[in-house]
């Protein structure tokens, strides 16, 4: 029943930012700039670089600057980084981003936990800064966390996320991203959410972005694909998780995601064996093997 799905998915990468930000060891800037440049050249269109966030809070993206003037920006290719409010949206700016994404959660408490404010004022705080982007022609994504579980709150209403995910999609946001921040979503739940969010979002606007924590990242997806997603965050590895989301595991697997897709006739455009290589490099760098069975596929090859 292959027509029932999108022909073509995008891959966002999202390992540098969200596969970094959550390890122990902070990961030198010339790693991350080689690892970036490795994912530029497989063949991705979006690869998220790194997050103007407080050092405060988030140590391991304190050099995005830095990562972000080294990498090797090929045409084409978009560079994101996270921005949460308006002292990260001039960071963004001097840096000369063209791409940011602001993120909320469908959850209050996880909202005061990860960046210190109610959902209501985070999307107060995110309007100047869609301004400011909008004037410097900086396209904005933007996530919405805990859609299918909260850390702390246990349980999530499909009408919580829809609410939050048309705020940012009327702010002007030009996707959003769905993210199951700790992995706990399962099928049927996953359908029932994006039949919700399809009825104030059109499709082609929504993104997957789910965590695997309890291996049901895969199974989540295939009923993305069959609700029609086209896009799909994942990080090379599966590295990833969220400092504030206790107990939150890797992002799904590059390498997962790919050997799926592909083996479901599906393009993508990315190259499956540099993504490998990709992961091998930054898993090796953080002194972890990956955790997808894709990855460790490939590991045994070389
Ligand atoms: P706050 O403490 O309320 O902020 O934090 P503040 O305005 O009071 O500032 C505190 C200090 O941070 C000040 O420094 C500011 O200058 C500085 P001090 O005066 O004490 O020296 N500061 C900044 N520095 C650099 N860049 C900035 C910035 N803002 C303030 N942008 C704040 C509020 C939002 C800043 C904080 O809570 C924060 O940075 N949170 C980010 C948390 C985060 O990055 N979480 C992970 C990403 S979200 C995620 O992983 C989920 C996702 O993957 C989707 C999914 O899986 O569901 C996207
Ligand atoms: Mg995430």
């Amino acid at each position: 029943m292959t027509q029932n799905y999108p022909q073509k998915v995008r891959i966002v990468e999202v390992g540098p930012r969200d596969g970094l930000q959550n390890e122990k060891n902070i990961v030198p800037a010339n790693v991350k700039v080689a690892f970036i440049d490795m994912l530029s050249d497989s063949g991705l269109r979006t690869i998220e670089a790194g997050a103007f966030v407080s050092p405060k809070w988030v140590p391991q993206m304190a050099d995005t600057a830095d990562v972000f003037a080294a990498i090797a920006k090929k045409s084409g290719v978009s560079y994101p980084v996270l921005v949460p409010n308006a002292k990260g949206m001039e960071s963004a700016v001097a840096a000369g981003v063209r791409e940011i994404a602001v993120f909320a959660a469908a959850s209050e408490s996880f909202s005061q936990k990860n960046i210190n404010c109610s959902i209501a004022e985070s999307i107060e705080r995110f309007k100047p800064v869609i301004d400011e982007a909008k004037k410097h022609g900086i396209a904005v994504r933007g996530y919405v966390s805990c859609v299918l579980g909260c850390p702390y709150e246990g349980e999530i209403a499909p009408e919580a996320v829809v609410h939050v995910a048309k705020e940012l999609f009327g702010l002007g946001c030009y996707e959003i991203s769905l993210g199951d921040t700790i992995g706990t979503g399962t099928p049927v739940k996953t359908r029932l959410l994006l039949q919700a969010v399809k009825k104030e979002i059109p499709v082609q606007h929504i993104a997957a972005h789910f965590h695997d924590t309890y291996g049901q990242a895969l199974a989540n997806l295939v009923i993305a694909l069959e609700e029609g997603v086209s896009v799909i965050d994942s990080a090379a590895a599966g590295l990833g998780g969220c400092p504030y989301a206790r107990g939150a595991t890797g992002n799904v697997s590059t390498e997962d995601v790919l050997y799926m897709l592909h083996g479901m006739g599906i393009e993508t455009g990315v190259d499956i064996e540099k993504i490998a290589a990709a992961g091998r490099f930054i898993a090796e760098a953080v002194g972890k093997s990956p955790v997808s069975k894709v990855a460790q596929v490939y590991l045994a090859r070389i």
